[in-house]
């Protein structure tokens, strides 16, 4: 087989069999197949698409091409011997997503084990493990040892990927990120699944995000990406649901690294909003795929009261600082400046993507990969779309450690659109699969 002739055969809008997929990412992986063959073959599949089994194999030639987590207490028809159920949540990203900092320790707290992989911020969206480096001491890197003690004693761990975790995936990755190739349902379904399979997870909830600040900026996109996630999961013997989720404003009030961990703080403290309602939605369905709960309804009740009761804050410190992290010091911000509004009315919608680009100029973000990280840096969003406004009041507060503050702020003086009448307020769960 050859490498090209491979990469002419789905240019032309050819479906590639099992075997040349598998020959495909093996060479990848062996140096037989190149980078920049690997990047034409992504900006073919980009523009030229998969069907389901193309991405099903794609997907798991990507999970063997390294290694998955051991399972001692499943049987061997997969049931469980004893234990928790292993369960996780993927977003594929927005503006102010800090639902997974709440969701593991939520979870450890009702009877579910949650080994939690995830990402670095790269683009406009932050990353999970950036956010929790803002916490004094906090490692990301834990050894297998390690993180299987603190999944015994904890019930949760958040780390980053292994070097032996879907490899191809991470090799792939950095490749589309630098060739236009991001924004593909089978890249993205294969790179997600290869990862989660890896897990070895008895249930998968992925938040699929949908609007201006999402990799899907419409909502039937976001339904066709939750589609193949959920079937090519399922079919890989992963059983996967999805929420399509709104992203054209952000979640919650704070955007940035130490102020999303601050503002995660309060939600596991019992504070009411948006960050709050979608945290119980996620894992509310995982509860029931897993059978911890009978209905949807039970599994929000236990999860608002064990919220409110400070179990989940319990737990959240306890993975904390098994993982090494110092919560007793406070996580500084950087001085602040207000954004205000200039004339009465009401929130009609955010410019997401100059708030994003702001926020990583401050320093809070990346523009390439391994770029430092300001974690003081941040946007506090002070209204949701829908909410009135009063001149004068603050929609936005800018935290920024340079004497640039002033110029952020006047890019960001119109990112917030205020109009005279009421609008309405869009739901925050716009679909459910699976
Ligand atoms: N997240 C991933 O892990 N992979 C993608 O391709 C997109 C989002």
């Amino acid at each position: 087989m050859l490498a090209s002739t491979l990469l002419v055969k789905k240019r032309d809008g050819n479906e590639l069999s099992d075997d040349e997929i598998r020959f495909l990412i093996e060479g990848f992986c062996s140096g037989a197949v190149t980078d920049y063959q690997m990047s034409a073959l992504a900006m073919a599949i980009c523009i030229r698409g998969m069907n389901r089994r193309e991405i099903a194999t794609l997907t798991r030639a990507m999970l063997e091409s390294g290694d998955r987590l051991p399972r001692p207490d499943r049987l061997a028809e997969g049931r469980l011997a004893s234990g928790r159920p292993r369960v996780d949540k993927h977003s594929t990203g927005g503006l102010g997503d800090k639902v997974s900092l709440i969701l593991a320790p939520l979870l450890a707290a009702c009877d579910v084990d949650v080994p939690m992989v995830s990402g670095r911020g790269l683009g406009l969206t932050g990353g999970t493990l950036d956010k929790l480096e803002s916490i004094e001491g906090f490692t990301v890197d834990l050894s297998d040892q390690e993180s299987s003690r603190i999944l015994k004693e904890v019930g949760a761990f958040i780390i980053g990927a292994s070097e032996r975790i879907a490899p191809a995936d991470r090799r792939l990755y950095a490749l589309r990120d630098v060739t236009g190739t991001v924004e593909s349902i089978p890249l993205i379904t294969a790179s997600i699944l290869s990862k989660k399979l890896a897990a070895n997870l008895d249930a998968l909830v992925m938040d699929v995000k949908a609007g201006s600040a999402a990799f899907m900026k419409t909502e039937s996109d976001a339904l066709r990406l939750a589609d193949s996630l959920v079937a090519v999961g399922g079919e890989a013997g992963l059983p996967t649901t999805a929420l399509i989720t709104d992203m054209d404003q952000p979640l919650g009030r704070a955007i940035g690294n130490a102020i999303e961990v601050n503002e995660s703080i309060d939600v596991l403290a019992g504070q009411s909003g948006a960050v709050r309602d979608l945290t119980i939605e996620l894992c509310a369905d995982l509860l029931v795929q897993v059978g911890v709960a009978p209905s949807l309804d039970s599994a929000r009740t236990r999860l608002a009261s064990t919220l409110d009761d400070g179990s989940a804050m319990e737990r959240f410190e306890r993975m904390i600082a098994a993982q090494g992290g110092r919560l007793s010091q406070p996580r500084r911000l950087a001085p602040q400046t207000e954004i205000t509004a200039d004339h009465d009315g009401f929130v009609a919608r955010f410019d997401c993507s100059s708030i994003g680009q702001v926020v990583v100029a401050m320093g809070g973000g990346r523009r390439k990969k391994g770029d430092p990280i300001d974690h003081a840096v941040g946007v506090r969003v002070h209204h949701s779309v829908g909410d009135p406004v009063k001149r004068g009041e603050p929609i936005l507060t800018l935290h920024c450690s340079t004497v640039q503050a002033n110029d952020y702020a006047k890019l960001l003086a119109n990112a917030v659109e205020v109009v005279d009448g009421p609008v309405c307020k869009s739901p925050l769960i716009l679909g459910r699969l699976g």
